[in-house]
């Protein structure tokens, strides 16, 4: 079987009513990234930035995923998928996805903020991580996410992902947060990259041909996804 890599980012979730980070109203028009998603804000008021993953978490648990999410699920007849998301939520693997690597964390899981090997689930009772919520070395537990200024544990082995694709689509990202953006450079040259997002036409992608599909994922990855299986089919 021909192997497909998705990519994704916020926007694939924005149909299910998680906002998006950079898009107008986006979480970063309302939040300063400084004050609640780098070391040095947690390090400075471990409270703000818990209440804000806390409450991010919150939102997760009465939110579906959508049509673009189950599209991807629908691929795996025919193709060996492997879906590499940005995204903090668990969409995918609620939507039935194989094999989901997240770059950037998880936002149902905390982990040891001295050693990043410490990782627990989130208890799903009380759905937060409280203040005075310790590991083992009597530190703090923080929410298991990808700061900014940290680096980017998964980026290896998404890498790798990449290199093996024989087509690659990248869905509901703005191609703005390195290294996540610089996955693509990882792809033979002469596979076809599929980019659904609505502002797909307005988003540079350097030296790479791109076929782009400016609509909104629930409505433009299914019809992309109904191809690639009748392309299947037909031993393509
Ligand atoms: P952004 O908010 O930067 O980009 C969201 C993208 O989704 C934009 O290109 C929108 O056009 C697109 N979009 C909006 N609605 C859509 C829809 N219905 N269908 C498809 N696309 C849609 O989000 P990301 O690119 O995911 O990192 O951001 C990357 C990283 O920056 C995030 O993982 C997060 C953030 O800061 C951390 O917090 C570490």
């Amino acid at each position: 079987m021909k192997r497909i890599v998705a990519i994704t980012g916020a926007g694939i979730s924005a149909e299910s009513g998680i906002k998006t980070f950079r898009d107008e109203d986006g979480l970063w028009e309302n939040y300063r990234i400084e004050d609640v998603a780098t070391p040095e804000a947690w390090h400075k008021d471990y409270k703000l930035v818990l209440h804000f993953y806390n409450e991010r978490l919150k939102q997760l648990i009465h939110v579906s995923p959508n049509n673009a999410h189950l599209s991807l699920v629908r691929l795996e007849a025919n193709y060996e998928v492997d879906v590499i998301t940005q995204n903090v939520d668990d969409l995918h693997e609620r939507a039935g996805s194989s094999k989901v690597l997240h770059l950037h964390g998880e936002l149902r899981k905390k982990r040891s903020q001295v050693d990043p090997n410490y990782i627990l689930p989130i208890d799903s009772n009380t759905n937060e991580i409280q203040l005075g919520d310790l590991c083992p070395y009597g530190q703090q537990m923080r929410p298991h996410i990808v700061w900014f200024g940290e680096s980017v544990p998964k980026m290896e082995e998404a890498a790798d992902i990449v290199q093996k694709a024989d087509i690659i689509l990248i869905i509901g990202t703005s191609m703005a947060v390195y290294p996540a953006a610089g996955l693509i450079y990882y792809a033979k040259n002469d596979i076809p990259v599929y980019y659904i997002d609505p502002k797909a036409d307005q988003t540079t992608i350097p030296n790479r041909s791109v076929i782009r599909i400016a609509q909104k994922a629930g409505s433009g990855l299914p019809k992309v996804v109904d191809e690639l299986i009748e392309m299947s089919k037909n031993g393509n």
